[in-house]
Formats: C-alpha cells, sequence, structure tokens
C-alpha cells in the first residue's frame, strides 16, 4: 500500500527534478545523486511564477537576490563569494553581541537630538539579505527595500539628505511630495517603543546603527505603504533616514521582519494575522516570494514550535535537536544544541552550529565525500571539494531535526555553497563556543516554504516553494 504513494513521488521528483535524483535507503533519501551542469546558476534570470491559488487575504511580492542576475541592481562592484562570506560572520557576531548583551538603554540620546549619530546595539546587516521592492507615500513611489527578520525598525533614506545618504537605486523618497506623510511626535507611544529614540522640535527621531557601523538617522513617520496597486496599509510607521550611510549595496532601506513592537509584522498584526512566508530563491538566477497573510502554502508542511528569547525580543527562536548525515543521525547530546538555543535568519548566508555538533557534522560528511578532491577553505568554509571536470557528484542528504517532529531534509543546493566548480563548500560553519546562539541561515532555507505564524507560535517548513 504504502510503496505504490512512494514510487510515484519517485518517479515525480525524477522527472521533476531534471538531472537531480536521489538513492532511496529503508524508506528514507540518504544520497543525492546531481549531475554537475544543474548545479550551475543561469546567467539569464528566470522569474518565479506564483500559482493561481490566489487568496485576497494575502499579499505576494517577488523576492530578488542583490547578487545574481535577477538583481535590481546594476552589479559594477559585485562582491566576491571571500567578501560575502566575511560579512556574513560580521553579522553573526553582531547577533551573538546581541544577545549576549541585551539592549543598552541609549545613552546617547542627548546627542542624537543634538543631530550626532545615535548608539543603538543594532545588528550588522550583512551581505546576505534579499530585497522586496514596495512603494511609499501619495503618490506611490516605488522603493527597493532589504527586508530581514533579524530587525524590527523599517526605513528609507529621504530627501532632505542632511549630512549624507549613500547611492541608492531608486530615487530617494521626499516626504515633502506624499500628501499622506506625518511626522510623529516625540510624545507618542510609538516613539517610545522605538529603544532608541530622540527628540527635534518635537518630532521623534530615530537611530539604528547597525554592527557594522552602518546607520540610519531621520525622522519617524507614517505614510501610506503599498505592498501591491491593491494593498495598501495607511499609516504605516518608519524611519525617514536624512543621515544614512553603510553596506546597504543600493537598496533604498530596509523592512523589519522581526517580533517586537515595531516591526512590519506587530504593525500589521490585525491585517494579516501575525503570519508571513517567504521562500528564497533557490538560485541566484531565480526569484522567490514574500507573502503576507493568507492561508498556509499548499505545500506539505512541518512544523515546529516558534519560541520567544528572553534576551532578544526580535529574533525567532526553535529548536534544533539533532542532525543527520546520510540518514544516520549524528552522535551529539541534545543538550549542546540547547545550551544557547536556535534562531532562524533570514538575512544570514551560513548555518551556524555549535562546534560540538559542526565538527560531527564535518567528519561524517568529509568521510562519505573522500572519493572527490579537496580544495581550499573559503573564509568560515572550511570543507571544500573541487568538482571541476566531472560529470555527477554524489552527496549524502543532510537533515535538521527540530523540536516537534519537524525535519528539514537538505538536498545538494542547501549543502554546499558553490564558489564555482572547483571550490564547492559545505555550507555550515561553527560558532565559536557551544554557549553561542546557533543559526538556521539562508543557504539552507532556499527554494523552501519558510511559514512563520507569530499568532500560533509555529513556524513551518515545505518543499517546493519557489
Ligand atoms: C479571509 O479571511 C477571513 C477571516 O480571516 C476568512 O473568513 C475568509 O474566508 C478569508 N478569505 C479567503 C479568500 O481566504
Ligand atoms: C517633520 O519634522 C521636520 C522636523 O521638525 C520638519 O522639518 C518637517 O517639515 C516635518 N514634516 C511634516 C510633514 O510635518
Amino acid at each position: 500500500m504504502a510503496s505504490v504513494p512512494c514510487v510515484i513521488c519517485y518517479l515525480a521528483l525524477l522527472i521533476a527534478c531534471l538531472g537531480i535524483c536521489w538513492q532511496v535507503h529503508g524508506g528514507g533519501i540518504t544520497h543525492q545523486h546531481v549531475t554537475i551542469r544543474s548545479l550551475l546558476p543561469s546567467d539569464a534570470c528566470s522569474s518565479y511564477k506564483d500559482g493561481d491559488g490566489v487568496n485576497h487575504n494575502e499579499t505576494s511580492l517577488t523576492v530578488l537576490d542583490r547578487h545574481g542576475p535577477c538583481s535590481p541592481f546594476d552589479l559594477h562592484h559585485q562582491l566576491s563569494h571571500k567578501q560575502i562570506l566575511d560579512h556574513d560572520q560580521s553579522r553573526v557576531d553582531s547577533l551573538h553581541g546581541r544577545v549576549s548583551t541585551a539592549p543598552k538603554q541609549d545613552q546617547q540620546l542627548d546627542a542624537l537630538a543634538a543631530s550626532s549619530i545615535p548608539a543603538h546595539s543594532g545588528i550588522s546587516l550583512g551581505t546576505g539579505n534579499y530585497v522586496v521592492i514596495v512603494g511609499f507615500g501619495t503618490p506611490k513611489r516605488d522603493q527597493t527595500v532589504i527586508f530581514d527578520t533579524g530587525s524590527d525598525v523599517t526605513w528609507i533614506q529621504c530627501q532632505p539628505c542632511v549630512v549624507t545618504c549613500y547611492q541608492q537605486q531608486d530615487p530617494i523618497f521626499d516626504p515633502s511630495h506624499s500628501s499622506t506623510y506625518l511626522n510623529i511626535s516625540c510624545s507618542s507611544a510609538y516613539c517610545t517603543d522605538l529603544g532608541a529614540s530622540g527628540c527635534s522640535s518635537s518630532t521623534c527621531v530615530y537611530g539604528v546603527q547597525y554592527g557594522d557601523n552602518s546607520y540610519t538617522v531621520g525622522f519617524y513617520a507614517e505614510d501610506t505603504l503599498w505592498l501591491t496597486p491593491y494593498d495598501v496599509i495607511p499609516n504605516f510607521r518608519f524611519g525617514c533616514g536624512e543621515r544614512n550611510d553603510g553596506l546597504f549595496g543600493k537598496a533604498a532601506g530596509l523592512i523589519g521582519l522581526g517580533r517586537d513592537k515595531p516591526s512590519f509584522v506587530s504593525q500589521t498584526y490585525q491585517r494579516y494575522g501575525g503570519v508571513f512566508t517567504y521562500c528564497l530563491p533557490p538560485t541566484s538566477s531565480s526569484t522567490g516570494y514574500l507573502r503576507f497573510g493568507g492561508g498556509y502554502p499548499s505545500s506539505d508542511l512541518r512544523f515546529t514550535p516558534m519560541l520567544s528569547g528572553a534576551s532578544s525580543p526580535t529574533f525567532y527562536y526553535l529548536t534544533l535537536t539533532a542532525i543527520s548525515v546520510g540518514g544516520q543521525q549524528l552522535l551529539v547530546p541534545p543538550t549542546v544544541f540547547s545550551v544557547a538555543g536556535t534562531i532562524i535568519d533570514s538575512g544570514t548566508v551560513i548555518t551556524r552550529l555549535p562546534p560540538t555538533a559542526y565538527s560531527a557534522l564535518r567528519s561524517a560528511f568529509r568521510q562519505e565525500m573522500t572519493t572527490y578532491k579537496s580544495a581550499p577553505a573559503l573564509s568560515i568554509l572550511d570543507t571544500c571539494y573541487d568538482l571541476s571536470g566531472l560529470d555527477k557528484v554524489t552527496v549524502p542528504e543532510v537533515a535538521l531535526h527540530l523540536g516537534g517532529g519537524a525535519t528539514i531534509h537538505l538536498d545538494i543546493t542547501r549543502i554546499l555553497y558553490i564558489a564555482s566548480l572547483s571550490q564547492a563548500c559545505l555550507a555550515f560553519a561553527a560558532n565559536r563556543a557551544d554557549t553561542d546562539l546557533g543559526i538556521i541561515g539562508n543557504v539552507q532555507q532556499r527554494g523552501l516554504d519558510v511559514v512563520y505564524d507569530v499568532s500560533k507560535h509555529v513556524i513551518g517548513f515545505g518543499p517546493g516553494g519557489c
């Protein structure tokens, strides 16, 4: 009985995957055989087409990779893989710093009001973030913004750029040309919710300094936010940044999808019920989606409890309980994972594990890969292979086992970071100590439907999202 759907599913997989097939053992997938050709991203962007499951309670935006052929930005200053991974480590360092020292009460409010840079303990943005296009103001002005589950305050660069604005692709938003723009007053509770705020002629001033010394400072404001021409949020609160500098690429700003009060998710809770889903592009030459509200995607979802971390109200915590390689569960005591806990993050590229778990993963993976020529390490990635000249590669499946019985099965595109065919690296890295926060990064999430449901306190994972 059970084997019939399994055979059908196996055939469907074979047909669907074009060049990718799986080795099935004892009911589970243990290894994946892939043609090398299928691993290479194309030079052209092929965009994801949303299915016809139109649900009027939900809104879908196209997710674009800042680095590939689908990037909305002109790519004169394309970062190298090493630079991307080095920046990823500064994001992780700042995430760790944020958790170990609770955000300080801002001591520089006076300095802020006096228009110098505030010191709000923000995180480093890194370079692994994805962008979406939304509209601000009346009439609507399109702005390409990073979306980030690791921060709360939404902001865009605004005219007049008093001291400095960095270069962005879209024209910089001018609030004086928007009939719906309003400043938020210092006495508003929304101003207090910011954590770091100041006051300038009774107008609320916000400031976020990210861990890599990127910063944005300006007026805290509200205006109409257009997700689509039909889905419009009046009086959305965001920072109108008149002094901004840092590693934002050419993006106009950021949309904060964290859990704390100022975030998009909290502000639109009535409207979308605290539910959003994304599918990050499976390759740099494809696109994904970011959806708010609505039903869950139709794919086969596995749910794990969404937990809260006392030290950071922004982050989405979950429980990682074990890891399997090639169908074999690694012998890592579950307490190794529970010491510091684990978050899921849209903006961290590479999954970070406790060193004890990472070394077990690495040795199991290396044992399965002994037939391949090794290649030099790449930044934080220490297990790399030279696949050039080969037609096919076989990798063991890696699975992440989560609390509540959910498992994320990773295929080769979520196991290897392929800088080039001569340098394909295991896309996991160790934290400095088992006491550092674990992070599920975005390489491991690509192509999956990832559902965040703040009202039901669950995070769901489904295959085949985009
Ligand atoms: C939209 O949401 C409402 C209430 O949450 C529900 O009753 C309705 O069926 C939903 N509509 C669609 C098209 O899903
Ligand atoms: C917002 O406040 C700033 C500073 O007080 C002021 O220059 C600007 O004109 C205000 N904008 C509106 C629409 O009130």
